[in-house]
């Protein structure tokens, strides 16, 4: 067997991962499902489509998280995702089990791993996957800024009629409401946004709304189909996945733990994260301006809080 990428979840995100990856070529794929078939089924049908996507790789599917075994890298997206009107912190219990079960399995079959957490409440289930597991926090890291700083970047695009290859930009914080877009960190085709706004190419109203839209389009999303997004969540771990295998040392924000950076200390967060063959290699501080710290802090006071329930459920 080549690379071995293990998915632990094989719903609407896990199997769009799997998808993901046989179009990338990133490695021979295992998907893991608690429901009966679910993860066979996918297996099958995405290994139907290899001759046309032109993938020599092999797609397993199991109800076993024995077959994890000495996977490269693993992504858990196994869980509830939130549904109408509720938040992601509404999650923590239910999710926190599904943690242990999983974070368990991990530590005996495949501690050597770089696991990336998708499931919500995501900086607060990154957190309990590496204490149960007990892997190197540089190994453990949670997929969500990828994700908020790609919806900034294509409403940006969109708003500007530029395409979104031109931006680029960086979302900070604890993935929920408070998350903070870097709008003095974010370019277009290396022009600072400020000066696109000064060259009157957008308001600073809409870049507001924007900043606004993306804290709550996962909600919007919701209301329209029912369940959470599944395909930019699916594209963004992807992202990360091949930045690790192919030691690209990319900065990608996701949420890593922190050890005093930006003033803060024992709680994973977004930051911007240098990903490479050794997991989170660097973590990157910004300089940040007082109200911009201030946001910040907003942000991860607000993971803290549910830091707390968990640690008193775990
Ligand atoms: N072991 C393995 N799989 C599990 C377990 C478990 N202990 N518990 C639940 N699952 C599986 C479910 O059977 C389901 O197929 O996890 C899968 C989750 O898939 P979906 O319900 O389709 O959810 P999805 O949209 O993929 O989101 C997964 O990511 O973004 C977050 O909020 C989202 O927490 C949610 C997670």
């Amino acid at each position: 067997m080549g690379t071995k990428i293990s998915l632990i979840g094989a719903g609407n995100i896990g199997g769009t991962i799997a998808l993901l990856t046989a179009i990338k070529n990133l490695g021979d794929v295992v998907l893991v499902d608690i429901a009966k078939g679910v993860a066979k089924g996918k297996a099958l049908d995405i290994s139907h489509s290899l001759p046309v996507l032109q993938c020599n790789r092999k797609i397993t599917g199991t109800t076993s998280l024995k077959q994890i075994k000495d996977s490269e890298v693993i992504v858990v997206t196994a869980g509830v995702p939130r549904k109408a009107g509720m938040s992601r912190d509404d999650l923590v219990e239910i999710n926190l089990k599904v943690m242990k079960d999983v974070g368990r399995a991990i530590k005996k079959y495949s501690p050597k791993s770089f696991v990336i957490v998708v499931t919500n409440p995501l900086d607060v289930m990154t957190w309990a996957l590496q204490k149960i597991t007990g892997i190197p926090h540089s190994h453990v890291v949670g997929m969500a800024g990828v994700l908020d700083t790609s919806r900034f970047k294509f409403h940006l695009a969109e708003a500007l009629g530029f395409s979104v290859q031109d931006v680029s930009s960086s979302v900070l914080g604890g993935h929920g409401d408070d998350m903070v877009a870097l709008l003095r960190h974010t370019t277009i085709s290396g022009i600072p946004l400020e000066d696109m706004i000064k060259m009157k190419k957008i308001t600073r109203q809409k870049v507001n709304e924007i900043v606004k839209r993306i804290r709550t389009c996962g909600g919007e999303i919701i209301t329209y189909m029912g369940t959470s997004a599944y395909y930019s969540p699916a594209a963004s771990a992807v992202e990360m996945v091949e930045c690790y295998l192919r030691d690209q040392k990319k900065i990608i924000p996701c949420s890593a733990y922190l050890r005093g950076q930006y003033g803060v200390k024992g709680i994973y967060v977004g930051v911007p994260v240098v990903l490479g063959a050794n997991g989170a290699e660097k973590i990157v501080e910004i300089n940040l301006k007082k109200d911009e710290k201030k946001e910040f802090i907003k942000s991860v006071n607000s993971v803290s809080d549910v830091l707390k329930v968990a640690k008193k459920l775990i």
